[in-house]
């Protein structure tokens, strides 16, 4: 008995420092970035809490895991297409799971200004060599990671996956559900949020996660991506 606990304790840790090991180094790692406080925050709290966390679900998408970061309040976006994709499929503003990347990538919130615990301002260059902005946020010369409140230049997010109505190779093609979890595609990582084929949402973490994935084979090319980026387009796109 003694021995299965010590042995569960230490997968634990082995399996705990894996996962710290995955941000730690990676560029979703702010503790490389030089804090005003005494004593820094873990990696993980930057964005996550373990108690008292944001439930703020902005896109009724879902609340994000224990978010420990703030949903920005002053920005109302400019979407894809004005509003609506070329097969007339409404896009509204960012659901929660584009919020999350939101409140650091549009550049309106520090780094460090967590939801709960007290808020760290954060400075230092990113690694296109331009400073953390005054409040500690990424600066907006920095346009590959700062998106600002535009977002009519990105792959919409924000809007219903619907392939029912958008299943023709002239329209945008895509591949028919129902999908398991709202994982499209068997072996495939890409998620829909909040609902199964006609009424879930496409966001940013359908495409990214923000854990170190940017290791994955396919290289650092495919930042942050949750599977190789070679079959993408049309693992969602398929009769194109
Ligand atoms: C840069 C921000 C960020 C950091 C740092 C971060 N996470 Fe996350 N984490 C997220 C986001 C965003 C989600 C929600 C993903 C989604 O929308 O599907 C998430 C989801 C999760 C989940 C839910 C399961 C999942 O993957 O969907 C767990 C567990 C988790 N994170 C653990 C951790 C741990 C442990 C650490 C520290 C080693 C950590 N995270 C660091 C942003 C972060
Ligand atoms: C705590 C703030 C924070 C959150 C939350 C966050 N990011 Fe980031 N992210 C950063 C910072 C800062 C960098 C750049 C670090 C650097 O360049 O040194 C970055 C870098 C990236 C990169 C790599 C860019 C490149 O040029 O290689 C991608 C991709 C990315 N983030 C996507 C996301 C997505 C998608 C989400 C939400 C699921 C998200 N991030 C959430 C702060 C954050
Ligand atoms: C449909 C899938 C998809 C969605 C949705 C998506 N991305 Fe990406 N993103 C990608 C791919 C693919 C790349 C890599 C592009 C490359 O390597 O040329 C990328 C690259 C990035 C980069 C790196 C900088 C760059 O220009 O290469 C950042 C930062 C980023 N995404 C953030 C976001 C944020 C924030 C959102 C939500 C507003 C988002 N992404 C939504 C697929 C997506
Ligand atoms: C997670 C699923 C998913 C992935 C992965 C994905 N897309 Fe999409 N894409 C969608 C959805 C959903 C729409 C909206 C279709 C509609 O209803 O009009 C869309 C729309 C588009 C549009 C059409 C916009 C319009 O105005 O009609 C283009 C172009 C596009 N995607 C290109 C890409 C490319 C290129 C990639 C790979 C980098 C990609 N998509 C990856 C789901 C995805």
């Amino acid at each position: 008995m003694k021995k299965i606990v010590i042995l569960t304790v230490a997968i634990l840790l082995v399996t705990t420092g894996m996962s710290l090991a995955i941000i730690s180094g990676s560029r979703h790692d702010m503790t490389k970035f030089t804090s005003n406080a005494a004593a820094r925050m873990s990696a993980c709290q930057y964005c996550h809490t373990p108690h008292h966390a944001n439930t703020a679900n902005p896109g009724g998408d879902g609340a994000a895991p224990l978010w420990n970061r703030r949903m920005p309040t002053g920005s109302t976006y400019s979407v894809y297409g004005g509003g609506t994709t070329l097969s007339s499929t409404t896009v509204n503003q960012p659901g929660t799971h584009s919020m999350t990347c939101l409140s650091c990538h549009d550049g309106t919130i520090g780094l460090g200004d967590v939801f709960t615990g007290t808020p760290e301002t954060l400075s230092g260059p990113d690694s296109y060599g331009n400073a953390l902005t005054g409040i500690g946020a990424i600066s907006a010369t920095s346009t590959k990671i700062n998106f600002g409140v535009n977002l009519t230049r990105e792959h919409p997010v924000g809007l219903a996956y619907r392939s029912s109505a958008v299943n023709a190779s002239t329209l945008a093609g895509l591949r028919p559900g129902p999908f398991t979890n709202g994982v499209i595609l068997t072996g495939k990582k890409w998620k829909i949020y909040g609902g199964n084929d006609g009424t879930g949402r496409v966001e940013c973490g359908s495409c990214h996660d923000p854990h170190g994935a940017d290791r994955v084979a396919g290289g650092p090319t495919a930042p942050f991506l949750k599977d190789t980026k070679s079959t993408m387009c049309i693992d969602c796109h398929s009769l194109k």
